[in-house]
């Protein structure tokens, strides 16, 4: 059988630090780089580019957390995904700076209209060639509901109305036929009325009446990206999502994943189970040498704050952790937040008792993702194992110091992949689904 080839992105923010907690001090961050411009994205996305990913992945929240001790205090104070700046305004300076290369937005349907959300991604479907995803969450941080004046709903609605969404998404995606475009001069008739349907949507929580805005974009639709975890989740995911992310910290709990989405997508929804592609957050931290790796992870530790490590479990997992003692064990602890990521920490030392503190800095590292830490030839045996037996189909790269850690990853791990045959070695398609779906 042919070897798997890993998928990759690079898993960011739009803002001075994405998930690895006090990244912005590091000696090597972003050094002569300025985040809030466009240069700096631009080489960010030559760089993945020239490694072949599929896509940056930006990950978005929509206010700074604001659970530990009832305030966003720390998390300003150490830059906890904090400041970040809005998502999809930086699509158009990546996909104008690349060729090939995707940019995956994270969008919350929380307070949005469906029909201005599909707007805004079908514009940037267009300006991009194809390249765009929509990563669809529904806003699970209370922060988030407090900047926008509204309350908290629970997740069993959240589900139910992003349900809804995506129904409405849908029609409004259809709602240009490929060929309603004539623009035939002769007669003046740019495009025919009967090939672009009237929506009239009357919902439990959206209505919507009148034609999509923005014609057919060039795929059709943004591809689909999801990562719920919850059961619920898990199932929204497997009906929408043409890839789904999740962290597990080791392989036995990325094969468990693995078997159970097969399973819903399969039985549950009836569909192929490769047509959706699971990846795997991963952190790499990549030397000559073991030694030098090693040493170079030492550095990205020292960087982690506690207070703003404390702060942004609290933040993720929806519970003022200071409510606890540092030494309270995490196992005995119920989160309302982000059930799959708090996993992550639960089983960080293979299911043994984790305190609070260790949670924190464990998390700050890298929001639980494997860290994998070594040579170019060290980090592809793990990645490797992850795909051949954890069942993944390729991994989102956590950022460590920026664009540096990217760098490193495409000079010296991408060439190891690619000598293992794990790696495509030019861009199979033009459009980012194309890319994505190819095995
Ligand atoms: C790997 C991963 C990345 C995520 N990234 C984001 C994000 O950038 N923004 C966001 O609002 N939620 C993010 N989430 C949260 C989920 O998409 C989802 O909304 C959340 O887990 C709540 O749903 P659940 O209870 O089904 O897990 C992420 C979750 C995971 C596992």
């Amino acid at each position: 059988m042919a070897k798997k080839k890993a998928h990759l992105l690079g898993f960011v923010q739009h803002g001075v630090n994405s998930h690895a907690t006090g990244m912005w001090r590091h000696g090597r961050d972003k050094i002569n780089w300025d985040w809030t411009r466009p240069p700096y994205w631009e080489h960010l996305a030559r760089t993945m580019e020239r490694g072949y990913f599929d896509a940056m992945f930006i990950a978005d929240e929509l206010a700074p957390y604001n659970n530990w001790k009832g305030s966003s205090d720390e998390t300003v104070r150490y830059a906890v995904q904090c400041p970040v700046h809005e998502p999809s305004t930086i699509a158009p300076i990546i996909t104008g700076a690349t060729t090939h290369l995707g940019v995956g937005v994270t969008l919350s349907t929380a307070f949005e209209h469906p029909y201005s959300m599909v707007r805004r991604l079908s514009s940037l479907d267009h300006l991009s060639g194809g390249r765009i995803a929509w990563n669809i969450v529904s806003s699970y941080s209370k922060s988030e509901w407090d900047a926008y004046g509204a309350d908290m709903t629970q997740r069993a609605d959240r589900y139910g109305r992003m349900e809804e969404y995506m129904d409405l998404c849908y029609e409004l995606w259809d709602s240009w036929a490929p060929d309603a475009i004539v623009a035939d001069r002769d007669s003046g008739v740019f495009a025919d009325p009967a090939k672009v349907k009237e929506i009239n949507f009357e919902g439990e929580y959206f209505r919507c009446r009148g034609r999509s805005f923005v014609e057919r974009s060039p795929q059709g639709r943004p591809v689909l990206w999801q990562a719920g975890s919850s059961d619920r989740g898990r199932d929204f995911a497997a009906k929408h999502a043409e890839a789904i992310f999740a962290v597990h910290p080791n392989v036995e709990r990325m094969r468990e994943y693995s078997n159970d989405l097969t399973e819903r997508l399969v039985s549950k929804f009836g569909r192929a189970p490769q047509s959706v592609k699971r990846l795997y957050g991963v952190q790499t931290v990549v030397g000559q040498t073991r030694a030098e790796a090693e040493e170079k992870y030492q550095r990205i530790r020292e960087c982690i704050p506690l207070e703003g490590a404390l702060a942004w479990i609290s933040g993720h997992f929806g519970l003022d952790f200071s409510r606890f003692a540092l030494d309270d064990i995490v196992q005995n602890i119920e989160v309302p937040g982000i059930q799959g990521l708090f996993e992550s920490i639960i089983y960080a030392k293979g299911g043994a008792p984790v305190t609070v503190k260790e949670a924190a800095l464990i998390y700050a590292e890298g929001m639980g993702m494997p860290r994998l830490v070594g040579t170019a030839h060290d980090i592809v045996d793990q990645l490797e194992a992850f795909m051949d037996v954890g069942g993944a189909d390729g991994f989102m790269l956590a950022a460590t110091y920026t664009p540096g850690c990217f760098e490193e990853f495409v000079d010296f791990v991408v060439p190891e992949l690619q000598r293992r045959g794990r790696l495509r070695t030019r861009y199979e398609g033009t459009t980012l689904r194309e890319n994505l779906l190819a095995d």
